[in-house]
């Protein structure tokens, strides 16, 4: 049978957990695919990612959560979005803020429980919109039962679900995991487990076919509660070199980046099968969270037959301004790439923002033009990518243009990997102020600040001091204020997303192709064509005026940061941080 996922199905949301659903069985490994690259529900999405711990507040305790959500449903339907993707919300010991699982069909007691994640999937499904979860079947938590008992059984079936090799010579291998230090933990009777990210998330083994069962068991419990889909976490980490030899250690400490073995050979056989076993069921959306996947293997991943709907693609979002290789145009350059080779075969989910990034204003924008050009920055960055090719995600803050932390002692940062790699970097000789440097621009607690709704005392995120800092920018930066100002960047936003949904220019924006057009540096230009129909995006990502020649005569505006366009016969003149988007007509 198919489920049209999203549906509420209010009587088997509340189905018990024990409730004898059929054990999936993986039955075999087989190629066959009935996914078709039509069009899709999900590709006229737009997707409001929420961070739960940080988005409402609802019972005064400093985190927020579902009944917050549920709150704040109408803001999310009156901004325009259809999907609200949530970090996990899954009963966890929140060492790694949740994507640390101790039982996958339990909710945290933080967030709420299942009768609310219930209520808030009809509530969502009332309003028009759906909601996608987390799916972290990378790893689990060491709190997790089936790591406990392999603590316990080195000979139990569960020990089996997870990496245990033995050694009498320190760690098995020189790999370094994603928190920083060995992938290896002792567990104190001659075996260590392997863990790619920190070590309380120790990493499942997809080799073992149970394992493999219990997952998609899981996971098409979930949709059967009447979720629209997952996005799928640190999919490209499952199929592993399960030799584990040493590599050549490129890293100061003797150790190799275990990045650099993401999307290991044979892993199409386990994606093939996870479709088979579970999405292919369900009209459901799917987007992969897929470091490593090169632009030639974009269509294998989300082309007709692909394993998902769509995936993230993180060449140009892995680069910021206090990178070496950081210029406008390298940027530019990563993101074209990536959508030619998208467009050939698969679909992106395009984003500037996640709870994994800083804010995108302060890793994108000089400060000094932050506060020399206002919100046109702002407004400028979220054109330039909402109107590419692909399904528009929204990170929670990023509407109201928030910006990073003003860190400045290391007690502020609460993420586990800001924490580790700053004491790595000094143990290895880093100096205490440079490592801190470095964290202000990139750690991702920046993203993770909680929601400025209004300018009273935490925001209006909580009635007590939640458990990250509040950005003490929230007095003027809020929603409140953006809500009573029609020029504000939430309004911006709201017409961004209206020309993906409104009639005469939705089939441009979600259907149309994408062309670049080549522009001097510090220009982001490109068209999206469908049909008939012609539009030219222009972005100028600079501190200083442009010219352009535009590819057609403009016959219409659909959105512009700076109201009418100054033309110079064919030649478009181009204010710093001009976002506009021309039509040969009036759509
Ligand atoms: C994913 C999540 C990230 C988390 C990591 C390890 O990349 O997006 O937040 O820290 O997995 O759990």
């Amino acid at each position: 049978m198919i489920h049209y996922a999203g549906m509420t199905d209010a009587q088997g949301c509340f189905d018990s957990v024990v409730d004898n659903d059929q054990y999936y069985p993986v039955k075999k490994i087989s190629n066959e695919s009935s996914y078709q690259m039509g069009n899709n529900w999900w590709m006229e999405a737009i997707v409001y990612q929420i961070y739960p711990m940080s988005f409402y507040d609802s019972d005064g305790n400093g985190i927020g959560d579902l009944r917050g959500i549920l709150q704040k449903l109408d803001y999310l339907k009156n901004l325009g979005v259809t999907v609200l993707w949530l970090c996990p919300i899954y009963q966890s010991p929140l060492a790694d803020n949740g994507y640390d699982i101790s039982d996958y069909y339990q909710i945290a007691q933080q967030f709420g429980t299942l009768e609310d994640m219930c209520e808030l999937i009809a509530q969502a499904d009332h309003r028009g919109m759906k909601i996608i979860l987390d799916l972290i079947t990378n790893y689990c938590s060491d709190e997790h039962a089936w790591f406990q008992r392999a603590l316990k059984e080195p000979e139990c079936k569960e020990a089996g679900y997870f990496y245990f090799r033995e050694s009498t010579k320190g760690a098995p291998n020189n790999w370094r995991s994603i928190f920083g230090g060995s992938v290896w933990e002792a567990v104190g009777d001659g075996r260590y487990y392997y863990h790619t990210f920190g070590k309380k998330q120790p990493d499942l083994n997809w080799e073992n076919l149970e394992l493999r069962s219990e997952i998609y068991k899981m996971a098409n419990w979930w949709l059967k509660k009447g979720i629209a889909g997952f996005r799928v976490d640190a999919i490209t980490f499952i199929k592993k070199d399960t030799m584990f030899q040493n590599h050549y250690p490129t890293l100061d400490n003797g150790l190799y980046p275990i990045e650099r073995l993401t999307n290991y050979p044979g892993i199409d056989v386990f994606l093939t099968e996870f479709k088979n076993e579970v999405f292919k069921e369900f009209d459901c959306m799917t987007v992969a969270e897929a470091p490593g996947v090169p632009n030639e293997q974009i269509a294998d991943y989300c082309g007709q037959d692909g394993y998902f709907s769509m995936i993230f693609e993180f060449s140009y979002a892995d680069m910021n301004r206090y990178y070496p290789e950081w210029s406008v145009d390298e940027f530019k350059r990563r993101i074209f790439e990536s959508q030619l080779s998208s467009q050939k075969g698969g679909w992106l989910g395009i984003f500037l923002e996640n709870h994994d990034q800083p804010r995108s204003p302060s890793k994108y924008i000089k400060p000094e033009d932050l506060e020399a050009f206002g919100d046109y920055p702002k407004t400028m960055l979220a054109t330039l990518y909402f109107l590419l090719r692909g399904t528009p995600f929204i990170f929670q803050g990023q509407e109201i243009g928030m910006e990073n932390y003003p860190f400045s002692r290391l007690d502020d940062f609460r993420d586990i990997m800001a924490i580790q790699c700053h004491q790595e970097s000094v143990e290895n000789g880093g100096s205490v102020s440079g490592a801190l440097e470095t964290l202000k621009h990139t750690a991702r607690d920046n993203g993770r600040t909680p929601m400025q709704w209004d300018g009273s005392p935490n925001a209006g995120f909580s009635t007590i001091t939640p458990w990250i800092s509040v950005n003490p920018d929230y007095l003027h930066r809020n929603v409140r204020a953006q809500e009573l100002n029609e020029e504000s960047v939430q309004n911006f936003y709201k017409k961004l997303i209206a020309l993906r949904k409104n009639d005469g220019t939705k089939d441009l924006f979600v259907y149309g192709d994408i062309q670049p057009i080549e522009s001097d540096d510090g220009m982001f230009v490109y068209l999206r064509t469908y049909a008939e129909k012609r539009v030219v995006v222009v972005c100028n990502f600079s501190d200083h005026e442009h010219m352009i020649d535009l590819p057609f005569a403009a016959g219409g505006i659909l959105i512009s940061n700076y109201g009418l366009p100054k033309l110079d016969g064919a030649k478009l003149i181009c204010p710093p941080y001009l976002a506009i988007a021309l039509a040969d007509k009036v759509y």
